[in-house]
């Protein structure tokens, strides 16, 4: 069921299509290159002391962070979700596992959530302002949000690979840092932030010295893509004391997040053997 056809660019799209980079028919691919985290958010939620400010603005482009996406009726409906998911996929104990197969993840759960989204993007209209959720429709199933998320943010013509659970727990859960596997999905990596807060810091893979961290709170939609996505590791730091935003712990309750990541386009990859034979 549709819920969502009433809703409308707040900009118009034939005033879009006057900009060469908008190639598709409703302006998403413009309103994708042209996001950016705001100030008062970057302000607040981004402490980027130990990076040049020449790259802020790059940084500000390559990771979207909007703290309110979720209403608060939206956030337990994806946590009573993803806890059904989890339940179903590794039976009713509650068991963490204590590292990932390439230990990256400590004290986790995670299943995929395949039948939330399709490989094709959302037929549904985008937010008029997906940074506020002020004039939003409720999404009342996790299905629908994530259609929202594909409209809200992301070029109509891209696909998608299933989104995925991942139920960290409190104290110890944490994500060593890593950069995700560049055969598995392509130039975005999504996340909706459950149950908790998290900090998350992201390194520069050439340059350690160059980092920043980021205050995802609960109930945010982030994503980064493009050269933070493939030039920055990303983690969550494990030990509770080490969780810090600009010097203040910041509590790890269970948290649980959805990721989404779009993907990988075998035309971007001409020198892969798969694309050449
Ligand atoms: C991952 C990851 C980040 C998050 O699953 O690879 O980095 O927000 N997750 O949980
Ligand atoms: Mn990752």
């Amino acid at each position: 069921m549709s819920t969502t056809a009433t809703r409308t660019f707040a900009v118009s799209p034939s005033s879009l299509s006057s900009n060469t980079d908008t190639t598709d028919k409703d302006g998403s691919l413009h309103r994708y290159t042209h996001l950016s985290t705001p100030s008062e958010i970057a302000s607040t939620h981004f402490d980027l002391s130990h990076i040049p400010p020449s790259e802020h603005a790059q940084i500000l482009h390559d990771f979207i962070l909007v703290p309110d996406y979720l209403t608060p009726e939206e956030h337990d409906m994806m946590v009573k979700g993803a806890t059904l998911k989890l339940k179903r996929a590794l039976g009713k104990q509650v068991r963490y596992e204590d590292g990932h197969f390439d230990g990256v993840i400590t004290r986790y759960r995670e299943c995929s959530a395949g039948d939330w989204s399709s490989p094709f993007s959302a037929t549904t209209s985008p937010s008029p302002d997906p940074f506020s959720n002020n004039d939003k429709k409720e999404r009342t199933t996790p299905r629908e949000m994530m259609d929202a998320i594909k409209s809200d943010f992301f070029p109509s013509t891209w696909t998608w690979v299933s989104p995925h659970i991942l139920e960290l727990e409190a104290g110890q859960g944490g994500i060593k840092p890593h950069v995700d596997h560049l055969d598995a999905s392509g130039s975005v990596v999504a996340g909706l932030c459950l149950g908790s807060s998290a900090v998350m810091e992201l390194i520069h893979q050439d340059d350690p010295q160059k980092w920043f961290r980021v205050l995802l709170p609960k109930r945010s939609f982030y994503f980064q893509r493009d050269s933070v996505r493939y030039s920055y590791k990303h983690g969550i730091p494990i030990e509770p004391e080490d969780h810090q935003f600009r010097g203040k712990v910041v509590s790890k309750e269970k948290r649980i997040s959805v990721m989404l990541r779009n993907a990988l386009d075998p035309s971007l990859h001409p020198d892969r053997p798969s694309a050449m034979y």
